[in-house]
């Protein structure tokens, strides 16, 4: 999709569809809306007080210009109501109207800073909204249909009326743009099978990402993990015939030399559950258990094009758990790079192997301060659904920051419980932890033995099995994968160079 930010007004601008604005509760149309209505001789306020437009999130009217004006409709889009309009609101509504165009054969569509002024929205926050939402809620996975898409809306045009406010809407769509492809380009990868997805092709994207924004790479072979003493993703890897890649991304804004923040992300390129294997019913969704290893590698490609003044690492122990002749088994014990040795239980309980690995390998790499993101539990959806990830951290502060990255971005947070209590749980008889703790307080114990491996460097936790993938379509969300937590973590290290 082509998106251009211009000057002009509403009766000047020519598309197939002129979006404008409608707030519930409103008497009349205000602002874009009122003079598309003045144009349009009233129609809009015709609907209005006939109760087909009532202005709720998400509603959308098209209304046909016949000629009273150069673009072909005029969409009215509700915000809800003006006092609680949200930056996410926005991109949703946009997301919505888009959709409901593109199922009418319209290809180009023309969009104000939509819900700019109410609730303290600027021009620039507005039109980095309406990109996104125009850009993700029209993304489709369609790579392996070879019948071409029916309609696609290849153009988007966003206005401002004079060219003062030219440049706010500029660096606003730039911004937008940059955090929507990035989370994208994780989509991509997350709705990609695991025939496809390997941790070799894992490993050929971050090459890629690496050549195309300047980024260092690193990538560990099975013989250096051995040589490492990376014994927990290796056991892990052991039932698969493909080869482990240990991905190491470098992205450098100072000379300090420090490793500000590292971004680790589970990536289970396919999680049978191993020699516990999961039942057959769903399995195929587990082809997205490497979500959190493509958000961190989508995220380090936001963050070489924002270019902020800090130093990022990414770290993605990539693998995949099958049952086979090789595979480690139930009663194993493994010996991690930290030297701790842990006792399967289930081998089903894989992530926070190799997550163990790559916290060490961080930590002994100097990073500062440590997120990892991980599909790890099916308990963290039993308990906060698909609405919210969970967090879980042994730094306030910093977890709060995190929380607040998410917020900005519409992707939402939630604190979890860390207390000491839990650890009980994780105990082994025979080995110096297990690898699962039971049914009770799930994510929290998979983050509790997370937390061994963290030490004292300041971490945080994103379990996002409940919110890496969507059934259903909603708002600038489409069924698949959601690209959570991407903007978030672009979000958190713009935010940490300040
Ligand atoms: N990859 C799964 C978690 C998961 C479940 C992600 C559903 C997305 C959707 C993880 O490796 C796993 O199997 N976890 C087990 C842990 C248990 C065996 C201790 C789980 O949640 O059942
Ligand atoms: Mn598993
Ligand atoms: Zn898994």
């Amino acid at each position: 999709m082509d998106i251009k930010v211009i000057t002009g007004e509403i009766d000047k601008i020519e598309a197939g569809a002129v979006i404008v604005p409608f707030f519930e509760e409103a008497e009349e149309p205000e602002g874009d809306a009122a003079e598309a209505d003045r144009l349009l001789e009233g129609a809009i306020t015709q609907l209005v007080r006939q109760k087909e437009i009532k202005g709720k999130l998400n509603e959308v009217t098209v209304i046909y210009s016949l000629g009273k004006l150069p673009s072909g409709r005029v969409v009215v889009a509700g915000l809800g109501k003006k006092a609680d309009v949200t930056v996410n609101k926005i991109r949703s509504a946009v997301a919505e109207a888009c959709r409901r165009l593109r199922s009418r054969g319209v290809e180009s569509v023309a969009v104000p800073a939509l819900g700019s002024g109410a609730a303290g929205i600027t021009d620039a926050v507005s039109a980095q909204a309406v990109t996104e939402g125009a850009i993700l809620g029209l993304y489709s996975f369609r790579k392996h249909m070879t019948k071409p898409a029916e309609g696609e809306i290849t153009q988007l045009i966003i206005f401002a009326p004079d060219s003062a406010g030219l440049a706010a809407l500029q660096q606003g769509y730039e911004k937008g743009r940059i955090l929507a492809e990035a989370a994208i380009f994780a989509r991509d990868m997350v709705n990609e099978p695991s025939n496809h997805m390997t941790p070799t092709a894992m490993a050929g994207m971050a090459t890629r990402l690496a050549h195309t924004h300047g980024l260092e790479l690193t990538i560990l072979e099975r013989e250096q993990m051995r040589t490492m003493g990376m014994g927990a993703i290796l056991g892990v890897a052991q039932g698969s015939e493909l080869p482990p890649k240990f991905i190491v991304l470098r992205y450098k804004g100072t000379d300090s030399g420090e490793t500000d923040v590292a971004l680790i992300g589970k990536a289970i390129t396919f999680d049978s559950g191993g020699i516990s294997i999961k039942p057959s019913e769903g399995m195929g969704d587990m082809k997205g258990d490497m979500a959190g290893g493509a958000s961190v590698m989508a995220a380090m490609g936001a963050i070489a094009q924002f270019r902020p003044k800090i130093n990022v690492m990414a770290v993605i122990p990539a693998t995949e758990n099958l049952p086979s002749g090789s595979a480690f088994k139930p009663g194993d014990i493994l010996k991690s790079m930290s030297g701790k040795t842990i006792e399967i239980i289930t081998t089903d309980a894989e992530g926070r192997l190799t997550l163990a690995d790559a916290l060490e390998y961080a930590r002994k790499q100097g990073a500062k301060r440590v997120v990892d993101i991980a599909t790890l539990t099916g308990a963290v959806r039993v308990a906060l659904g698909t609405v919210c990830t969970g967090a879980f951290s042994n730094n306030k502060e910093m977890e709060d920051r995190v929380i607040a990255a998410g917020a900005e971005a519409g992707e939402l947070v939630w604190p979890m419980p860390m207390y000491d209590d839990y650890k009980e749980q994780n105990k082994s008889e025979v080995a110096d932890l297990q690898n699962s703790g039971g049914r009770n307080a799930g994510a929290i114990t998979a983050a509790q033995f997370l937390a061994e491996f963290a030490g004292d460097t300041p971490w945080v936790h994103l379990d996002i099995a409940g919110t890496s993938m969507s059934d259903k379509e909603r708002g600038y969300t489409v069924k698949g994968a959601t690209g959570v937590p991407v903007r978030t973590l672009v979000n958190f290290v713009l935010a940490m160079q300040k």
